[in-house]
């Protein structure tokens, strides 16, 4: 399995660091190719907790080298910082290498992607206020500014000049925020340049010839399927292409040499931002789903919404990453749930749909149409082989499988 790409095949938050680490020791190299700090997992390794939000999961793992890749966003002080927290408990983060056109997160778009979610008021995205959108906005309007500018003072200056021409007119006369200036915005980026530059690398390069050379790859994703810029439920998604393909887009390496792709879905369903979510509950259960699975943002802290299974979600996300395996976590959270109801269909006003419906307005109108499993009473901490689950919880996942259509393999 030389080339692998991990996503997550609901709204983000499903254990994919986990199943990143479960494949970690046969890894050469992890590959973060979307999104930025906006992500964010907890692994535990040794014994000890790390939470990271930007640097690609491999970090951890000695002998793997974690790739930063062309399609990420980077903001420079969370990476720094992410790197002196973990040298300063003894992890080597000598190997990272990072895209010399991976772009960065100037202060300015942080600053934007908050006045803009005020701005919207009530037709807020409920963005993590990091500032990714903003900078996505820039790299498609050509008005970004990436890694390779830092070995380049002049070029970004001029670079910085030419979008705070457009974007301090916005802050002043749209927002009524003050003017960001040009030196500092400079001077703050070039502050980490002369650290950046052992890392900047040609990774497309480095991860093809990785690949020819026989080496496994690992492409982890950052957010999830119902999150894509492309495939999610826009406008409720985030800027970036959190499918199997952007794993190509955003590191260079191409779509042919793609062996197996692995989607991780957790046994109910969670959300943190706006947007639809046909299975949400406001109940006990909801609190109780919340409750036990310790379902908070990693990020912003924030309670995730939480709700039952969606059957056609996960469907949806075989078909769009062209899923070769599905990993299934937090299956122990619903011990001692008695019925257990998955949606199988959404009844759209009236109509029964089988899979995620045409247009937003009508996907806002799906309400779940629920088939009941038998739940289980057995804890199943320590359970590692299906073979050991509780009868009903065996039957849950089969369900699951069969509507999925696809295998699920851990
Ligand atoms: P942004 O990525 O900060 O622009 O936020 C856009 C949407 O994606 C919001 O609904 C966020 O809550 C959501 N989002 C971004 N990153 C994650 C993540 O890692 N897990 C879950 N939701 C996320």
């Amino acid at each position: 399995m030389p080339a692998i790409v991990i996503v997550g095949a609901q709204w983000g938050d499903e254990g994919k660091g986990k199943a990143t680490d479960a494949l970690g020791a046969h890894v050469d190299y992890v590959v973060k190719f979307n999104g930025g700090n906006n992500a964010g997992h907890t692994v535990v390794v040794g014994g000890e907790k790390y939470a990271l939000h930007l640097l690609p999961s491999g970090i951890l793992t000695p002998d793997v080298v974690p790739v930063i890749g062309n399609g990420v966003v980077i903001d420079l002080k969370v990476l720094f910082g992410e790197i002196d927290a973990l040298t300063a408990r003894g992890i080597d983060c000598s190997r990272l290498l990072v895209s010399a056109n991976a772009h960065l997160i100037p202060g300015y778009n942080r600053t934007l992607d908050r006045v803009t979610e005020r701005f919207l008021g009530k037709r807020r995205i409920g963005t993590t206020g990091r500032g990714i959108g903003p900078t996505y906005a820039d790299k498609m309007n050509r008005i970004g500014l990436r890694v390779q500018d830092l070995l380049d003072e002049h070029i970004l200056q001029q670079k910085v000049e030419g979008a705070l021409d457009q974007k301090n007119h916005l802050l002043v006369k749209v927002y009524n925020r003050r003017a960001i200036s040009v030196e500092e915005t400079v001077e703050d980026l070039m502050s980490y340049a002369e650290r950046m530059r052992p890392m900047i690398a040609d990774t497309a390069k480095v991860l093809v010839d990785a690949l020819d050379g026989g080496r496994t790859v690992l492409f982890e994703a950052g957010q999830a399927t119902q999150l894509d810029v492309d495939h999610g439920n826009y406008p409720f998604v985030t800027s970036s292409n959190a499918t199997s393909g952007g794993a190509c887009t955003g590191s260079g390496v191409p779509p042919t040499r793609i062996d197996t792709v692995v989607a991780v879905a957790k046994a109910y369903a969670t959300r943190v931002g706006e947007g639809p979510f046909p299975t949400e509950l406001f109940d006990a259960d909801g609190e109780r789903l919340r409750r036990v699975g310790g379902e908070f943002g990693t990020t912003t802290g924030r309670p995730r919404r939480c709700g039952w299974y969606d059957a056609p979600v996960v469907r949806y996300a075989t078909r769009i990453n062209g899923l070769t395996d599905l990993v299934l976590t937090k299956l122990d959270v619903l011990t001692g749930v008695e019925q257990l109801p998955v949606c199988v269909a959404y009844d759209v006003d009236g109509v029964r749909q089988e899979d995620i419906p045409l247009t937003q307005s009508d996907f806002h109108h799906a309400k779940p149409v629920y088939e009941y499993f038998d739940g289980w009473t057995e804890d199943l901490a320590g359970i590692r082989s299906f073979e050991d689950l509780p009868k009903n919880a065996q039957r849950y996942v089969l369900a699951l499988e069969e509507m999925a259509g696809v295998r699920i393999s851990a």
